[in-house]
């Protein structure tokens, strides 16, 4: 009769060797499977007399749980010990800082403009947009300036092709954001307040201009919008957007055919060094254009003059990004050149700081 001691210690040590899930299955079937050693020996018992049966039974049955015990707890440990190792193998410091990826920049046209949209939102201005390929009516007639007017040549205009026969004027692309104007006084009427971000073109092109540049227009009709309130407007939009307490501005008395009286403003910068600066030196940069609407461009778009009035302005978008982001030459904003793109763009997180910029 085999010694139960002696068995148990070997299968006990034969589950303490096995070093993984498989020969731990083998160890089982071997010593507890329908052909193991220990079912085997449950057999014999058969052949015994109820008296040695009795105790042979107990004995192999308690040989059987403490195998199975044995299995079980080695089982446990082998698949901690997997988990271990896998856990080692696919540790991962989710404290470390992520990869750099390449990412696109904000063109600082586009990041001006939405700086510039914020701004006069706060003042109260909403958006209003128009078509860049405008009739001529809109773009000249309704603004004041009869076929025949010389600010017409003085706008350097694309035309736009006719068919054939078709002797209407030409539509043009449109040679300033001022047709807004009309637009939006059709829509809305008065009381209003709006700027017109948009692209404009001219046959222009030198370091300061481009045959298509971007303007903001403004329009504010009310009943009774001075030329006080014009200027200060644009001084606390330039304050908010430069971000300096004090920049100088130089309004000159012009001519615009859809305003009266007009004003031109420059604002003082400094160009030394190739680089721009605001606020300082001795060069002036004209900005923008601007004046009180003139009764004729009210009418045209049906808004009654003799009830009316309000101021108007056009700034250029390129040009005051270049003088708040120290940028000299106007034409590389529009090559594209990624090197450019990567050094004066800006990232997605960068959004306009107006904080204490206005007063109230
Ligand atoms: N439209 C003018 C320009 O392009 C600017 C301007 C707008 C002037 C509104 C006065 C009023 O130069």
């Amino acid at each position: 009769m085999t010694d139960l001691a002696t068995l148990r210690t070997a299968w006990l040590d034969r589950v303490a060797d096995a070093a993984d899930p498989a020969a731990l299955e083998e160890v089982r079937l071997a010593a507890l499977g329908k052909k193991g050693e220990v079912a085997l020996m449950m057999r014999e018992l058969g052949r015994m007399t109820p008296e040695e049966r009795q105790t042979r039974g107990a004995e192999l049955n308690r040989l059987k749980d403490e195998i199975d015990a044995a299995l079980r707890a080695r089982r446990l440990a082998l698949e901690d010990a997997a988990l271990d190792a896998r856990l080692k193998g696919e540790w991962l410091d989710v404290t470390l800082p992520a990869r750099p990826r390449p990412r696109g920049t904000i063109h600082p046209v586009s990041q001006v403009t939405e700086e510039v949209t914020a701004i006069f939102a706060d003042m109260g201005f909403s958006v209003a947009e128009g078509p860049q390929v405008e009739s001529d009516w809109f773009n000249f007639d309704a603004l004041n300036i009869p076929p025949e007017h010389p600010a017409r040549q003085e706008h350097d205009t694309f035309f736009m092709a006719r068919a054939e026969g078709d002797d209407r004027p030409p539509h043009v692309l449109r040679t300033h954001t001022s047709p807004v104007q009309i637009r939006a006084m059709q829509e809305l009427g008065a009381p209003l307040r709006v700027i017109c971000p948009g692209r404009v073109y001219r046959m222009d092109m030198d370091q300061t201009h481009t045959p298509m540049f971007h303007q903001v227009e403004g329009l504010a009709i009310g009943r009774d919008i001075s030329m006080a309130n014009l200027k200060w407007t644009l001084e606390e939009f330039c304050r908010a957007f430069f971000e300096v307490e004090e920049v100088e501005l130089r309004f000159r008395a012009s001519h615009f055919p859809f305003t009266e009286p007009s004003a031109e403003v420059d604002i003082r910068c400094d160009w030394s060094g190739g680089q721009l600066k605001i606020g300082v030196g001795e060069s002036w940069l004209e900005i923008l254009g601007s004046g009180m609407v003139h009764p004729k461009v009210l009418e045209a778009g049906g808004v009654d003059p003799s009830q009316w009035q309000g101021f108007a302005f056009g700034m250029g978008i390129d040009r005051i990004a270049m003088l708040k982001y120290g940028i000299p030459d106007l034409r590389a904003f529009f090559e594209s050149d990624l090197r450019w793109l990567r050094h004066y763009g800006f990232a997605a997180g960068d959004v306009p700081s107006i904080e204490g910029g206005l007063s109230r």
